[in-house]
């Protein structure tokens, strides 16, 4: 089957991407460039721990002056954008860095928003809701990972009703992302594992959801190569240099990839269980995907199939390339290491709401094959069988 492309589009980038090793010592001069004075490091204290703050840092003396937040937590809260913003205002900040994994910069994207604009995060829950200047961003992530360096996207936790929600907008892009694949050789392999599911579950739903587009669909199919060729040498061999820099250019990609098109039901269920069970998100993905691929499969064949001959698989015909591609991203995440659903020791009686988070998730629209809350029980029974 041969795909005819008859509708149209519109793709935005408005973040500048510098890529390279020992790019993160440009920042000084980046936030220079950006006529910054005052900046907040927004972070956590696993990345203060590493040691990477104060190699970033360095390029900043002499140039701005700056401050650093540190209390970003995992699966990042609606009071961490907060306090972050506090601090941003109080300082007077007319720039933020986001220094870290998915969390940091999730929530540095918030701060951009509260700081100058006031309310909280739920606020601007949904599309487009952003009205007005937002603090301008610079990102450096340091996992391979998100890609939230450069998606339109944050996924925030409400820590009071216990579930995450998501806000879009174009305004919360960073101005400027710096990706140096050196700051990533030191992610102890289990993250390595479980951000490298998260990226090649952008890349897969990227291409595949119903609001995709050409451009989504061609960075996240070569995301899906890049990722699946070098994610079992990035997770045991953490300092191969070329892995780690591989990895980190298909997270940009399939980041590139979902904020131009939509995630779809794995994120759908994996945010479910992340703002339920704080579980790690990339986990989640990981364990999940497999299960949301074999659903979709009827809807889905001839992707599939190009997504598993780019993961390498050398069959000709589409539904068996599909589902060996399915079986290959089992055995993938066994062999890196990934723990079954059973580790998230979720309780039985908790699946029907988590269907029911899962369902209302905004990206369920997206998914490639329909699906309502009935649905996301029966996969999420099946995957709590295991
Ligand atoms: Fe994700």
């Amino acid at each position: 089957m041969t795909m005819s492309f008859m509708s149209s589009f519109d793709f935005i980038l408005p973040t500048r991407i510098s890529f390279g090793l020992g790019v993160s010592g440009e920042l000084g001069r980046e936030l220079e460039a950006l006529g910054a004075k005052k900046v907040l490091i927004v972070t956590d204290k696993g990345i203060i721990k590493a040691g990477l703050l104060d190699r970033v840092a360095k390029s900043l003396e002499g140039k701005v002056h700056y401050e650093v937040f540190d209390g970003v937590e995992a699966n990042p809260k609606d009071r961490n954008t907060e306090e972050g913003a506090a601090v941003a205002r109080e300082m007077g900040a007319d720039c933020v860095v986001a220094l870290g994994g998915g969390s940091p910069i999730d929530a540095a994207k918030v701060v951009c928003i509260l700081a100058p604009l006031g309310g909280r995060a739920q606020d601007y829950k949904g599309k487009e809701k952003v009205k007005g200047e937002c603090l301008p961003l610079v990102t450096i992530p340091t996992t391979a990972g998100t890609g939230s360096e450069v998606t339109f996207a944050s996924v925030i936790t409400d820590t009071e009703k216990n579930y995450k929600f998501s806000m879009r907008s174009t305004k919360i892009a960073a101005k400027v992302a710096l990706l140096d694949p050196e700051l990533t050789l030191t992610v102890p392999p289990a993250v390595t594992a479980s951000t490298g599911i998260d990226a090649l579950t952008h890349a897969i739903e990227g291409y595949t959801a119903t609001a995709t587009e050409p451009i989504a669909e061609a960075v996240g199919l070569y995301a899906v190569e890049m990722i699946a060729s070098n994610i079992v040498e990035a997770v045991h061999h953490g300092d191969n240099l070329g892995a780690r820099s591989e990895m980190l250019l298909g997270s940009l990609l399939g980041g590139i990839s979902f904020s131009h098109s939509d995630v779809a039901s794995v994120h759908c269920m994996a945010e479910s269980l992340g703002g339920m069970y704080d579980a790690p998100h990339g986990l989640c993905n990981a364990i999940l995907l497999p299960f949301v691929m074999e659903y979709n499969l009827p809807e889905a064949e001839y992707k599939y199939a190009r997504v598993a001959r780019a993961m390498g698989i050398k069959e000709d015909d589409d539904r068996r390339a599909a589902v060996l591609g399915i079986e290959k991203i089992r055995a993938l995440s066994k062999e890196i290491g990934l723990p079954s659903f059973r580790s998230l020791n979720v309780k039985e009686e908790d699946l029907e709401k988590l269907a029911l988070l899962s369902e209302e998730n905004m990206s369920t629209e997206s998914n490639p094959r329909k699906i309502d809350r009935k649905g996301y029980l029966e996969l999420f029974k099946k995957a709590h069988k295991g």
